[in-house]
């Protein structure tokens, strides 16, 4: 049985080679894909799944006095790479006229909601005027192209859960507010100009490769390093703030379902289930058998470890946001019924898999 798996997964691992190879051969046949923010965690994911079915991956990434591909190591061969900028609408034509796309994926963002509401001018400029310019320079220089657009959970706000495609948007960061004239700008160009352009509205999803600021890698690289023995506690802002967690590599078909389809729709992509962050913490430190136990109140609650009554978890009010979404809860029943896609990874099996990686 063992030899069976061993010999599938060569298979399928040559395949993937293969294709790769045919790519970079036959060059003009071969589906060109443009993604924008290729370093993050869903630009591996997403690169990785196109490269495997074939296509020629082009990346725009940032001139920075540091390589940030780190996530792309074992990629780098198989990547085109391209300069260019979201605030910088020349670079985007010349990246876009020089590629000449059949599909474009806009994950290029200022990603992170709490420090959106530090750098408000920077963030929507990135991820509201950014999309905008790129859509005008696909639009311009490549009118049949497919364009994907990372659209966001943040946009419902505080609208009542489970939300889905028709529920209201009520945007509380300047993260969120970009995010929203990008969704409108899609629209825009899709009703309006006939482009193939579609918002994914994602909830959020994890993996590995998750940036340490998030709060699910800061909390599994936090457990991981008390239980070796290099960290004291892990402090952390909102426990009561629920989110619908799921695995980027998910996402990322998802991604490209909704450019595989005959009209452009928007689409949620969701877990459907949801659990707050106290539970979270909870999840992790159990999956590395430290069980805690909490007490007190807002502010005040901490977590204690049930074996030695030492200090887990403790609150800094300076992590809470000025504003908060509370609940988020996807209701992904349309993307199940016209693209065929669930979230399949369970969110043990998530946690896992990122604490064996911050192990290693
Ligand atoms: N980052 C962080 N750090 N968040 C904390 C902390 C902490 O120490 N303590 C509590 N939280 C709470 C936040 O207040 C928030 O309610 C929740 O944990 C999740 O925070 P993040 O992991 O930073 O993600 P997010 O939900 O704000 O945004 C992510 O998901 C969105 C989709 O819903 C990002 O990936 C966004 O780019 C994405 O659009």
């Amino acid at each position: 049985m063992i030899n069976f798996i061993v010999v599938t997964l060569y298979v399928n691992a040559l395949e993937c080679y293969l294709k790769r190879v045919s790519a970079r051969l036959k060059g003009a046949d071969v589906k060109r894909a443009l993604i924008t923010g290729i370093t993050g965690q869903d630009g591996f994911y997403l690169a990785t799944l196109l490269l495997n079915k074939g296509y020629r991956v082009n990346g725009m990434r940032q001139a920075l006095a540091h390589d940030d591909r780190v996530h792309l190591t074992a990629l780098l061969n198989d990547i085109d790479f391209h300069y260019g900028d979201m605030s910088d609408e020349d670079s985007l034509n010349r990246v876009v006229a020089a590629v000449q796309p059949d599909e474009v994926y806009n994950l290029a963002a200022q990603s992170h909601v709490g420090v959106s509401f530090s750098m408000p001018e920077y963030t929507k400029n990135i991820n509201g005027a950014g999309a905008e310019r790129l859509l005008r320079a696909v639009h311009a220089y490549v009118p049949e192209c497919r364009f994907y657009q990372a659209g966001t959970s943040e946009l419902f706000g505080n609208t009542p859960a489970p939300q889905n495609e028709n529920s209201p948007f009520s945007p509380q960061s300047p993260y969120a507010e970009g995010k929203l004239s990008a969704h409108q700008a899609v629209e825009k160009y899709r009703d309006d100009k006939g482009l193939f352009a579609v918002n994914g509205i994602l909830f959020n999803h994890e993996s590995p490769k998750r940036g340490d600021d998030f709060v699910t890698q800061k909390i599994v690289k936090a457990a991981v390093a008390i239980k070796a023995g290099r960290q004291d506690v892990l402090i952390l802002g909102n426990l009561d703030a629920q989110r619908d967690w799921g695995h980027a590599a998910d996402y990322v078909e998802g991604m490209w379902l909704m450019l595989q389809q005959d009209t452009p729709r928007d689409f949620v992509l969701a877990s459907g289930r949801t659990c707050c962050v106290r539970e979270f913490v909870e999840d992790v430190f159990a999956a590395l058998s430290m069980p805690i136990r909490w007490q007190g109140k807002g502010s005040d609650e901490v977590a204690i470890f049930l074996e030695n009554d030492k200090l887990a978890v403790r609150i800094s009010s300076a992590l809470y946001r000025p504003h908060e979404v509370h609940v988020l809860q996807g209701d992904p029943s349309l993307a199940k019924r016209h693209l065929g896609w669930s979230a399949k990874t369970s969110r043990q099996s998530l946690i896992n898999e990122m604490i064996i990686a911050a192990q290693e």
